[in-house]
């Protein structure tokens, strides 16, 4: 959520830090800004809407200086607009912010007493006065320190100084900042990926560090104002690959690629030359754990749900599943013999990040399952299990679900196996089935054309249901997260059996719903599910390995999934959903790769 980015060069600053602002535009779209030092003075340029519309001001009106900050916005205090844009700037100091300040009000209120007046409704603009305030006193550490005290709640910040022309301050508490070394210039970027263009070593700020950028050097400094070491990282080449090819946009790219990046991720995970899952060495020996909790938001807590099956399935291991921004506020018994899995594609969503710092500060032992693996949650879990999914830029996730729920299959796998929960011969059958699953991702992404189809049923739908029983649940619920996100209609992700109690009611004449109705252990009850809908009118798109043409009276649409092994038709049964989504919101025109409202990295409550 919002996307913050500072340079300081040798050279002018403002392109470059256009081009990492398009590459943050995933974290935030409702506004951009810039600010740089030009002759001595604070030069603030900002508008609403996207990156594309800051860019065409500059150009009437260029930002020269050779050091500035830039920032994309989502909204949280104050409406989208050119006055609650960043950066938020005095006369002496201009201010870009991801998070929330939470003592805002109160702070606000202290310095109109002192005289201060306000412009925007943000709660950033206290930050900006307070500096202001503390220069007029301090030197510039101790500004910044007291400035950092007196925030409470979470926060990245760039602050650049017009009497101090030649550096850029960054600071850090729960929200992310990372630090690019260049040569002759330095940065700051709330992610890698957006400083990947201009360099590939990286270090990171900790909670509560701040640091200052000089073209030739970066100083970093504690909470305690001590001077301290970061460690340099190199990032790989791999990962700079981040365009959308011949690709419309990143989503449709991000559903294509899946059946190459779940072979990828296999072949990281797969000993080359058995049927062995390279797992070793987890926090908890595997015969020990009593007990699985995994903690997610949205999609990737819909791969925790998947898992939950089939720990369930596989294992002896008790397991549950959790909403992260639940499970930190709740009095959860926390236990040393259980193991806790935090999954995160971008590894800084903020309510995952402090289910899992909950978990640390009461030493039991904890897993992070990533996409991005510089991310704040894999430096902090205790064990970290990347899914190897490479950059995923649409908003909507796709290939990172596939990938988290590659991962978390494999993980159960390994820890039925080595608690002797499964045979050999059966872990082996269950190994040599994963690996076809790339193969059937294929086969069923080269159906696309047939959703296309159906698509137009549902853009005039007031709203739609997903149903499905066991292990096609989750994946009911992820779909119809899709749907809504996507094309904005309302949907329901239901197990097929609670129907009768309640949601029944919604169904009416006409009405699309979605049945997957795989060939597995559910199959008939989930076709009684479906007729009690058709009974009622329900248009119903029904996804499933089934071949018989027995079940296809009344039914409206039938997307046809490879045949395979049931506990892993979950992978199959999501592509559809991915496609309908898709289909839908290009026929309603909603713009694919960033909904409205949303933020790809939610780094905020
Ligand atoms: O980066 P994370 O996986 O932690 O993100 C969690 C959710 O914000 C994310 O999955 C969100 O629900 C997606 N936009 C859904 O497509």
């Amino acid at each position: 959520m919002c996307g913050i980015i500072g340079i300081v060069s040798n050279k002018s600053v403002s392109a470059s830090i256009i081009g990492a602002l398009k590459k943050l535009e995933y974290r935030g779209y409702d506004s951009a800004g810039i600010s740089t030092i030009s002759n001595g003075q604070i030069n603030e340029q900002k508008c609403t809407g996207r990156v594309d519309n800051l860019e065409k001001i500059l150009f009437q009106n260029p930002s020269n200086g050779d050091l500035g900050i830039g920032h994309v916005r989502w909204a949280t205090h104050g409406m989208p607009n050119q006055i609650n844009a960043h950066p938020h700037s005095s006369e002496v100091v201009s201010v870009v912010h991801n998070g929330i300040i939470e003592n805002s009000d109160k702070l606000r209120k202290e310095f109109e007493k002192k005289g201060y007046s306000f412009k925007s409704q943000t709660d950033t603009e206290v930050i900006t006065v307070m500096l202001t305030d503390f220069l007029k006193k301090e030197n510039l550490i101790n500004c910044i320190h007291k400035t950092l005290e007196k925030l409470e709640g979470s926060f990245a910040l760039g602050v650049i100084f017009k009497d101090f022309n030649n550096l850029v301050v960054g600071a850090r508490r729960g929200s992310p900042l990372a630090v690019g070394y260049g040569h002759n210039e330095n940065f700051i970027g709330s992610d890698s990926y957006a400083l990947k263009s201009m360099t590939n070593k990286i270090s990171y700020l900790d909670d509560g560090d701040f640091c200052i950028l000089y073209k030739e050097k970066v100083e970093f400094y504690n909470s305690d104002k001590q001077k301290i070491n970061k460690e340099i990282f190199e990032l790989s080449n791999e990962d700079n690959i981040a365009d959308k090819g011949d690709y419309k946009d990143f989503m449709s790219k991000e559903i294509n690629e899946q059946s190459a990046t779940t072979k990828k991720c296999i072949n990281e995970y797969l000993d080359k030359t058995r049927n062995e899952i390279n797992i070793y060495n987890l926090p908890i020996d595997p015969k020990k754990i009593n007990k699985i909790r995994l903690i997610a938001c949205g999609t990737a807590y819909h791969s925790c749900l998947m898992s939950k099956y089939w720990i369930e399935e596989f294992t002896s291991i008790d397991v549950e599943a959790d909403i992260a921004s639940e499970f930190r506020y709740r009095k959860v018994k926390l236990n040393p013999n259980d193991l806790y899995i935090f999954v995160s594609q971008s590894g800084e969503t903020a309510d995952t990040y402090a289910a899992l710092e909950k978990c640390k500060k009461n030493k039991v032992k904890t897993c992070g399952i990533v996409n991005v693996v510089e991310s704040s949650i894999a430096r902090s879990a205790d064990f970290v299990l990347p899914i190897h999914a490479g950059p995923e830029i649409g908003v909507a996730s796709t290939k990172a679900f596939i990938g988290q729920m590659i991962v978390l299959y494999l993980l159960t796998l390994k820890i039925a196996k080595e608690r002797n929960d499964v045979s050999v011969e059966e872990y082996t059958k269950l190994v040599l089935d994963l690996k076809k699953i790339p193969n059937l991702i294929e086969e069923t992404l080269n159906k696309q054309k047939n959703i296309q189809v159906i698509a137009r049923d549902f853009i005039n739908a007031k709203g739609t249901m997903y149903l499905g029983r066991g292990y096609s649940y989750p994946i009911a619920m992820e779909g119809a997260l899709k749907l809504k996100e996507l094309s904005y209609i309302h949907a329901e992700g239901y197990a097929a059996g609670e129907m009768k109690h309640g949601p029944l009611a919604l169904i009416e004449d006409g009405m699309p719903v979605v049945v997957l109705a795989p060939k597995d252990r559910f199959f008939e009850k989930t076709i009684s599910n479906m007729q009690e809908v058709i009974a009622r009118g329900g248009k119903v798109l029904m996804i499933t390995d089934d071949t018989s043409e027995t079940t296809n009276e009344n039914i409206r649409f039938k997307f046809q999934i490879p045949k395979t092994n049931s506990t892993i038709n979950s992978f199959l049964l999501t592509i559809p959903l991915q496609f309908l989504a898709y289909h839908v919101a290009l026929l309603k025109n909603c713009d694919i790769d960033k909904p409205r409202n949303l933020a790809k990295s939610v780094t905020v409550e």
